[in-house]
């Protein structure tokens, strides 16, 4: 399944691996709750795949199944540039196409310049902007800070989608 052959990558353990999931989750985003599109989503109820490079966790991916569509919730690498993310993505794309969907899509912000460049490399097309989400984004989890990566004002969600 995985890219490199360093990683691999198989769906999360309920019971073995969820501390290390949890940790990550709260680590990178505060809480194991994220806002998309005005909607509180705990990611560690959802489907999830982890990434084990030389056989210890390097990375999450959590994903969402709703009709044809196929939301990633989450996608986290702690050992970047090994292919860590890219091996998950391919995960989620055929989980997503074993259960008949016809598109992947996610939210990401308009801070995250190197996500950005991540996605678009790998398939993704920028799908829509919703301009100043992040207001509500703050009503619902208020620990959302008001600057993102770079200095960057966190401001908007831009939904990109991958077409299978
Ligand atoms: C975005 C993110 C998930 C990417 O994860 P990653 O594990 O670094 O992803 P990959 O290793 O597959 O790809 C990253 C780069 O490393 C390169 N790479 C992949 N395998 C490699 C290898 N074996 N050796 C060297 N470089 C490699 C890739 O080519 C890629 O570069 P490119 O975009 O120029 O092609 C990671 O940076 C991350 O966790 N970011 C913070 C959380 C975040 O923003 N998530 C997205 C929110 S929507």
């Amino acid at each position: 399944m995985a890219r490199d052959a360093r990683v691999l990558v198989r769906p999360l353990a309920r019971a073995g691996d969820e501390p290390w999931a949890v940790t990550l989750l709260v680590e990178r985003w505060g809480a194991t709750q994220m806002v998309t599109r005005g909607r509180v989503v705990d990611v560690a109820a959802l489907p999830a795949f982890l990434a084990l490079v030389g056989g210890a966790p390097a990375g999450l991916v959590s994903y969402e199944l709703a009709g044809e569509a196929c939301e990633i919730t989450s996608l986290d690498s702690t050992r970047e540039g090994l292919g860590v993310g890219t091996a998950l993505l391919a995960a989620v794309r055929e989980a997503a196409r074993a259960a008949g969907c016809t598109r992947v899509w996610l939210i990401t912000t308009n801070d995250n310049l190197h996500a950005l460049r991540f996605y678009q490399r790998r398939g993704f097309v920028l799908a829509a902007l919703h301009r100043n989400a992040l207001a509500e984004s703050r009503r619902l989890k208020p620990s959302i800070p008001a600057v993102g990566q770079d200095g960057i004002p966190l401001r908007d969600e831009i939904e990109l989608e991958w077409p299978l």
